[in-house]
């Protein structure tokens, strides 16, 4: 229980200073165990099987992305809070200024992470358009599927170093915004709710496509699970 409080406190703290209020609230903030446990993360389970992105990304590629980078996020983000919790329980003292700015890129490293995975599906098992509500909203600000996929695209691959893209929804404006994501952490907008994630890590392309990051974004639309896109829709018109 105690560890939930904790953690509570330092999404608060994180919140302050580099992520959304959307981005981290409770019905997106998979990675975390529920009530009741033990309050660290964990690794989500993913919908799909290994090879099942292929021919966008092979088992090689999913396997490593996965285990290995997305699992170390969990793990060193989970380190940074237990190292809190025993200089608490010790009473001694941490670099707080240090241990923030290393749990902001590893909290942000797994939500971005979990958004991304839930947000893939099969080719097989979903459509190539947008379908439902993303589908009206996207014709309505951008004006076909074809201009928002070119600024969506064009967003991606200049990011600067490694980031996201991603699409989001404020509620305020009530219309869709796309984000450039430097890093897992920097330059966030407040208050838009995350609706479609794409990886423009290098980590995330190098075994399939080696440099060749464009191909990589190209294949992402064959492999875009929309109703996932239209669930966290609906959710954030609902709040
Ligand atoms: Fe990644």
């Amino acid at each position: 229980m105690k560890k939930r409080i904790i953690l509570t406190g330092l999404v608060i703290l994180a919140l302050v200073s580099l992520l959304t209020p959307a981005i981290l609230s409770a019905d997106t903030k998979p990675g975390t165990q529920p009530p009741g446990s033990t309050g660290y993360f964990s690794l989500p389970k993913l919908n799909y099987g290994f090879g099942d992105l292929a021919p966008f990304l092979s088992e090689e590629q999913v396997k490593i992305h996965y285990i290995k980078h997305h699992n170390a996020y969990v793990t060193a983000g989970n380190a940074l809070l237990e190292r809190m919790e025993n200089a608490r329980k010790e009473n001694t003292e941490f670099d707080v200024k240090a241990t923030l700015k290393e749990l902001s890129w590893n909290l942000g490293g797994n939500v971005f992470h979990t958004l991304f995975w839930e947000n893939l599906a099969p080719a097989s098992k979903t459509t190539p358009m947008p379908t439902g509500m993303a589908a009206q909203m996207i014709n309505r600000e951008y004006g076909s599927f074809e201009r928002f996929k070119a600024e969506f695209t064009k967003a991606a691959l200049s990011v600067e170093g490694s980031g996201w893209a991603a699409l989001t929804y404020s509620k305020s404006l009530n219309s869709p915004l796309i984000m450039q994501v430097e890093k897992h952490n920097n330059d966030l907008y407040f208050g838009c709710e995350p609706l479609l994630v794409l990886d423009m890590f290098e980590h995330a392309y190098y075994i399939d496509y080696k440099n060749d990051k464009t191909s990589y974004a190209a294949n992402f639309w064959n492999n875009i699970n929309w109703e996932v896109v239209n669930q966290r829709l609906e959710q954030a018109l609902a709040k």
